[in-house]
């Protein structure tokens, strides 16, 4: 597969910081167009500067939403791979629409707040989602600054968890989130093997910053190591609670062809959902990050 881009031009675009807790807009980029090394360094820095980039209006194929998010690191593939883009196992579809009664893609993805693939050992790097279809209602999909949520810890919380680690497993929610909604398929013993629970450090630093953030989430993590049982609850629960502070979030409302790119090793993402008759669908990539320390 190749993606098939017009002659490399260095473009002149904007980065505009969003008055909000993270963020920046993209303009005047056309991710159609191979991107140039000198380009490539500015969206790279804006991206570690403000953890979401929006580029607005992007008309890109799937095999161009492919390389772009290639030049980031290696892909990774989903453990659903029955909402795979046909011909584009990188691509999941995150959908609510059904065709012939069955599912096009996972409907209910984000649905408590989460950073991508915690539960796999070298979660995602970052993540870039392609608005195929909105909604004309809802839809939303909000953000939380990590970093932040960090530094305005209170001190003895703080103390508290710098050197914790936490189990993150893919399974945390599954049984809830099949309760809740018709999109989650039983899991093969393949898909289940391939998602064993792991710990990760309750307070990571960013590999390419050395900024620290918070590395915890509603969706995932399931315990604290070592704690037991009520405390480890309680302990979540706080860093949960104060991660989500309004001051911490950013609301994305979607507009026609955006497509945004966030670091997963800065932000955590919640989907808020729309109304079941209004048809959304977006495609996503999930670029390999490290092993976080
Ligand atoms: C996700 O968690 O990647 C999906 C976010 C969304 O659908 O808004």
């Amino acid at each position: 597969m190749s993606a098939v881009f017009s002659p490399v031009t260095t473009q002149s675009f904007d980065i505009q910081v969003l008055d909000a807790p993270l963020g920046a807009t993209i303009s005047g980029l056309d991710l159609s167009q191979e991107v140039t090394p000198d380009d490539f360094r500015r969206i790279h820095q804006a991206h570690l500067d403000h953890h979401l980039l929006i580029f607005r209006d992007q008309r890109i194929t799937p095999d161009q939403q492919v390389a772009f998010s290639g030049r980031f690191g290696a892909l990774q593939i989903h453990v659903l791979n029955q909402f795979q883009l046909p011909g584009h196992p990188e691509i999941m579809i995150i959908s609510n629409i059904k065709e012939n009664g069955q599912p096009i893609g996972l409907g209910d993805a984000g649905h408590f707040w989460h950073s991508d693939l915690s539960y796999v050992e070298k979660p995602s790097l970052g993540s870039m989602l392609h608005a195929q279809e909105l909604p004309a209602e809802g839809g939303d999909t909000l953000f939380a600054n990590m970093h932040l949520a960090w530094d305005t810890l209170p001190t003895y919380l703080r103390s508290q968890v710098e050197d914790l680690q936490a189990e993150h497993s893919y399974l945390a929610q599954y049984a809830e989130l099949q309760r809740r909604s018709p999109w989650r398929p039983n899991l093969t013993a393949e898909q289940v093997a391939q998602v064993k629970p792991v710990l990760q450090p309750v307070v990571r630093t960013h590999p390419e910053t050395g900024r620290k953030a918070l590395f915890v989430s509603e969706h995932f993590t399931t315990r604290i190591d070592g704690l037991p049982e009520d405390e480890s609850r309680d302990l979540l629960q706080q860093l949960f609670d104060h991660s989500v502070k309004p001051e911490h979030v950013y609301r994305h409302q979607w507009q026609p062809h955006d497509m945004i790119f966030w670091d997963n090793r800065s932000l955590m993402h919640l989907a808020a959902g729309c109304p079941d008759h209004l048809r959304r669908k977006l495609y996503r990539t999930t670029i390999e990050g490290d092993v976080p320390f």
